[in-house]
């Protein structure tokens, strides 16, 4: 997720302080790196968000037009060479680009021979080369920048300029949002309406495999075949706010919302579906290492940690390691007992927890390799591994994670195929895996539709004082994460507990008043399941039950269900976990809570 902002007008309005002020409202998207591009000024770029840019731009940077950027990396580190604007050899042709071009290596081979040479490591880079390259066949700026879009694979949304015809911007979208902004003598492209509203209410929103050219006198859309298209003005009456969160009250719910696009972007590029193979980059240096691996140590915190403990036993019934999950402020104190034929791999959002990045370090002392799953890139996290893979999750801005655990479970479970396909996974269970996570998306869609019926449930049970939330084998740690989030958002004390070890000591809390939520999809544990659920009905406990799809008769033993659709044992925490997020959203929302910034908490945990 990256944020893109294009301006042309002829209103005597300084261009440079529009987008400047414009990429403010973006920084949302993120802020790895940001950078400006005006035909009549040239390009200033920075590592760092929208701050760090002004400092750099000159007092005489004017000009009528331009487009700009904010970056969340993902090809590529944070640095100033890798800032968008990215321009082609003649230094003519500047794009900025909110998505990831699949076949950009293909693409950039071909063009180095032709004689490109490329200045950064980006995917980017590639479309404004690849325009310079048609524009020498194609008779105009848009023919050329047609044809280059017919070339690429992968997603994007885009803003082109070309300093010949420096009043002219081309946007383009195919999976990563674009809106034109539509003034009077003035009009802008962007990644949402945040930017535009300051200047014009009326926007339209392009469609995926539309591109369109504005000038500060109008616009036009047009198909990647170059059919005309006609699309509706809409007039927007929200404010800024509401803008960048999508429409949505809180970040919170449009990051829940986002969690299909997020497996999504976790799983692009990385699967063979039909050889059943995970393709992970990232790890492609280390891979010989890695066959001589004999225990993985998981290190994290928090959500993350839960996704590890998911994750542990992934890998251990897929690929035969054995696996411990520790807590990343535990682990550097106790001595841990390593050598070269383990690896210690953190799971990290941020890629800054102290906890975390501690543990990694000891590790690394003690002659492990070190990995990371790690959202956030160029992080220290991120810097200080061997080696790692992305979670490509974009910017995670409510301080509860989200979309960051659905991530960090699809990454695991492609690292469970990566590493078991090198020690005797079959073809066909790897088929099935790939398989599995390609559904995954619409699965999650299913879910989230149910947000109604969620919202009630919260309603029904937002008077509780306490919770217990169980579950078994893949979803133990499912409970753990769902308790996590009803407690840190709503105050409501709520226990994770695994649904066997209820009867050593926290079934003694079960009464009328204490409600639990039992995660009992059909799958190898659901009789278990049954059992302890049963257990908590004799003792006049509420119950909710997540359930899976077609369940009946589980809805006459609990007093409310709530059904996800049916899906490999392994991958189903990715599932599960969506309505146990929406649950605790609406129960804090109920509440009247700040929903995205909860009391005494931080995104980034950088203190021990
Ligand atoms: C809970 C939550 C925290 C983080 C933890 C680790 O919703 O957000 O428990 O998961 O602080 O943070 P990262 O993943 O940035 O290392």
């Amino acid at each position: 997720m990256c944020g893109i902002f294009a301006y042309t007008g002829n209103t005597g309005k300084e261009a440079g302080k529009v987008l400047l002020d414009g990429l403010l409202s973006l920084e949302y998207r993120g802020y790895d790196s940001a950078g400006i591009f005006m035909p009549d000024a040239g390009s200033v770029k920075s590592p760092g968000a929208v701050a760090e840019l002004r400092k750099k731009v000159p007092q005489d940077f004017k000009g009528k037009s331009g487009i700009a950027h904010l970056r969340w990396a993902t090809h590529g580190e944070p640095t100033e060479v890798n800032a968008h604007p990215h321009a082609d050899s003649s230094g003519d042709i500047w794009v900025v680009h909110n998505g990831i071009i699949e076949n950009f290596k293909e693409l950039k081979h071909a063009l180095e021979k032709k004689g490109h040479t490329f200045k950064s490591t980006t995917d980017t880079e590639v479309l404004a080369h690849l325009v310079e390259e048609h524009l020498k066949t194609e008779k105009s700026f848009e023919k050329a920048a047609l044809a280059a879009l017919n070339e690429v694979r992968g997603t994007y949304g885009i803003a082109l300029q070309y300093k010949k015809e420096p009043d002219r911007i081309i946007a383009a979208r195919m999976g990563s949002p674009i809106v034109l902004g539509l003034g009077d003598g003035e009009h802008f492209i962007a990644s949402d309406p945040s930017p535009i509203l300051p200047h014009t209410k009326k926007v339209v929103f392009l469609e995926d495999g539309e591109v369109a050219v504005i000038s500060p006198d109008g616009h036009s859309i047009f198909k990647l075949d170059a059919t005309k298209v006609k699309r509706e003005v809409t007039e927007i009456d929200w404010d800024a706010e509401q803008a960048q969160k999508g429409g949505y009250e809180h970040f919170m719910l449009k990051e829940i919302m986002e969690g299909p696009e997020v497996v999504e972007n976790s799983l692009r590029g990385r699967l063979i579906p039909e050889k059943g193979l995970a393709k992970l980059g990232g790890l492609e240096s280390v891979a010989k290492q890695l066959d001589t691996i004999d225990r993985i140590i998981i290190v994290a915190c928090g959500t993350a940690a839960y996704a590890g403990q998911a994750g542990e036993y992934m890998f251990e019934a897929e690929t035969g390691i054995p696996v411990e999950v520790e807590i990343g402020s535990e682990f550097r104190y106790k001595k841990p007992v390593i050598n070269e034929r383990t690896a210690v791999l953190a799971i990290t959002q941020s890629g800054e927890t102290l906890d975390t990045l501690e543990a990694i370090r000891e590790g690394k002392r003690r002659g492990a390799l070190t990995l990371g799953i790690v959202n956030t890139v160029g992080s220290t996290i991120a810097r200080e591994t061997d080696a790692g893979v992305y979670n490509h999750a974009g910017p995670e801005i409510s301080v509860a994670s989200t979309k960051a655990f659905l991530s960090q479970l699809t990454v695991l479970a492609l690292l469970a195929m990566f590493l078991g396909r090198r020690r005797g996974m079959s073809e066909e269970k790897g088929r099935e895996i790939a398989k599995a996570l390609k559904e995954l998306p619409d699965k999650i869609r299913t879910v989230l539709e149910q947000r109604e019926k969620i919202e009630a449930l919260a309603k029904k049970y937002v008077h509780s004082r306490d919770f217990l939330y169980i579950g078994r084998k893949y979803n133990f740690a499912v409970a753990f994460e769902g308790a996590i989030k009803l407690k840190e958002l709503s105050y409501i004390h709520a226990e994770g507990c695994g649904a066997g070890e209820m009867k050593h000591g926290p079934i003694a809390m079960i009464d009328e008043n204490f409600p639990t939520m039992a995660l009992a999809p059909k799958d190898s544990m659901y009789e278990k399941m049954i059992s302890n659920i049963h257990e908590i009905k004799a003792r006049k406990g509420p119950v909710i039950a997540i359930a899976t799809e077609g369940d009946e008769e589980i809805a006459k033993l609990v007093d409310d269900v709530i059904y996800v659709p049916e899906t490999l044992e392994m991958l189903s925490p990715i599932l599960n976990v969506v309505p146990l997020q929406l649950f605790a959203y609406y129960v804090a929302k109920e509440k009247g809570f700040n929903v995205d910034r909860p009391r005494n908490l931080a995104k980034s945990v950088t203190v021990e």
